[in-house]
């Protein structure tokens, strides 16, 4: 399928999707949102791919924030349309996404492309990278999900400073704040990010997949983590992969899973 704003490529089933808006620093517009959407959707049921990479185009942004010439003039109703349909088409979706999605962050990750980034299983960024939530510098909060997502991720006491003063931060200071998992440099962040997806890929998906369900429960309203666990960790003895990586452990060989 093809896209405006977005690139999408397989390859030894890692897939990279680029947001390509580089002259607004890959801005998130709805039609980016909708693109996003549209094939992290498409690639849910696709066997060929087993992980996600996003990232953005050139070398200067991940993603600038979303798109503040498109939404500057919303009325109230627009913006609670733009936050709420945004957050379930696009955050909410990667968060919940069955195949980890590692964003491979090669520069500016403020507003909604931080926003993006922390909805991500896993962040890596290059060292030129800048991060924050300025949107009070702009009279309004973030809406992509950055004041519950970003305090589970560092904290209560530094997300308050964070997002109230609408600070960047450098990549040093993101990765012991524990906003980052790795920081590597321009030239080798896609190299990286690969090799660790290529890790994580030659585990069970299936497990995986629950994992990340497990996860995240713990941060679900009504839902009981340490009881979705025991579901999940339980319904894994009726899986494929269960089997495969038991036999291979007691046969002493590597498993092989479908
Ligand atoms: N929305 C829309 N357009 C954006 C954008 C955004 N969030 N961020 C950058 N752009 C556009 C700029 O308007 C400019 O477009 P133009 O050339 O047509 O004027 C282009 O991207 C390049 O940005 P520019 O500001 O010229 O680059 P810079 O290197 O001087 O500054 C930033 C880089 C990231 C500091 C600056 O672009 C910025 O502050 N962006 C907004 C960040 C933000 O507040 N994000 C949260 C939004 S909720």
């Amino acid at each position: 399928m093809k896209f405006e704003n977005i690139l999408v490529n397989t390859n030894d089933r890692v897939t990279t999707i680029t947001i390509n808006r580089p002259s607004k620093l890959n801005a998130l517009n709805i039609l980016t949102i909708k693109e996003l959407n549209i094939a992290l959707d498409n690639l849910s049921n696709d066997e060929s791919c087993k992980i996600i990479i996003i990232t953005g185009s050139g070398n200067k942004a991940f993603v600038a924030g979303a798109d503040i010439s498109e939404f500057y003039k919303f009325s109230k109703d627009q913006a609670y349309e733009l936050s709420a349909g945004g957050q379930s088409k696009l955050f909410d979706f990667i968060e919940n996404y069955p195949k980890p999605i590692i964003a491979a962050i090669n520069g500016y990750a403020l507003g909604g492309g931080l926003e993006l980034a922390m909805a991500c299983h896993i962040r890596i960024a290059s060292d030129n990278t800048l991060m924050g939530l300025p949107e009070v510098s702009l009279g309004v909060t973030p809406g992509y999900g950055g004041t519950q997502r970003l305090p589970q991720l560092v904290g209560k006491g530094i997300a308050m400073e964070l997002i109230l003063s609408a600070n960047m931060i450098n990549v040093e200071r993101a990765e012991r704040v524990g906003l980052l998992n790795h920081i590597t440099s321009q030239e080798n962040l896609i190299s990286f990010s690969t090799d660790l997806a290529k890790k994580i890929i030659s585990n069970s998906s299936s497990a995986i997949a629950a994992s990340i369900k497990c996860v995240n429960s713990n941060f679900k309203d009504g839902e009981n983590g340490y009881l979705t666990e025991i579901n999940e960790f339980s319904n894994c003895f009726q899986s494929e992969d269960f089997i495969e990586g038991t036999n291979a452990f007691i046969k002493k060989r590597k498993a092989n899973f479908k």
